[in-house]
């Protein structure tokens, strides 16, 4: 728990989440359209303020020692305690998913990717900003491989080894566009931050 709160600190201090920024931006806007967002774990709720305004926040976070910093950050926040396997919202009510850094924590992330699209309104988007492995063959991927056990033993659940761009594909997006991003860090440098869009 102190692990994943130091993790969600450190990338919260990172370009990625501006760039996550720019990507809500340009991918949901912020014209009205959007009425209702889920946010998927949220941490501590630092990144918040990377959100833009005007847009109703319904962060998702089951680990309940992060909630009171979430409501420190957005006192009217409600906040749904509960895993992304089993997100507590009807089908078709959000029009927008947020996650960033969180497919690598997740128990089952094709489970989760299913229980976005179920809440997904037709035609909603994803928004996503993940570590993700290194392609598969590169030195990179062998050290992610072998260091997995110990690294998601140290920092409370991230798996470096995800290859969560394939599970994006594969799950029934009708689109899943992305950019490639390598961050300057060991091991969990190669990012991928864009969009993924249900079928209208
Ligand atoms: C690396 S942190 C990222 C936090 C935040 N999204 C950010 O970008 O700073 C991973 C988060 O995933 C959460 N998490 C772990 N397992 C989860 C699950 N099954 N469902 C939802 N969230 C989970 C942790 O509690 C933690 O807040």
């Amino acid at each position: 728990m102190i692990a994943s709160a130091c993790a969600t600190e450190f990338f919260a201090c990172s370009e990625s989440l501006r760039a996550l920024r720019e990507l809500v931006k340009r991918g949901v806007g912020t014209n009205g359209r959007i009425r209702l967002r889920t946010h998927l774990s949220v941490g501590t709720g630092l990144n918040r303020v990377y959100l833009p305004s005007g847009v109703e926040w319904l962060p998702l976070e089951p680990e309940v020692a992060h909630h009171a910093s979430i409501l420190s950050r957005d006192p009217g926040a409600t906040i749904l305690s509960a895993p992304a396997e089993a997100i507590p919202l009807g089908d078709e009510s959000v029009d927008a998913v947020i996650s960033s850094l969180v497919l690598c924590s997740v128990g089952e992330p094709d489970r989760v990717l299913k229980e976005i699209l179920r809440v997904l309104k037709p035609g909603g988007c994803l928004v996503f900003l993940e570590h993700v492995a290194a392609p598969r063959g590169t030195l990179l991927a062998r050290i992610q491989t072998l260091v997995q056990p110990v690294w998601t033993w140290l920092s409370g659940g991230c798996h470096p080894d995800r290859e969560t761009g394939r599970l994006l594909r594969q799950t029934g997006f009708a689109l899943v566009e992305w950019e490639e991003l390598r961050l300057p860090v060991p091991i969990v440098s190669p990012h991928l931050f864009g969009r993924a869009f249900k079928k209208s």
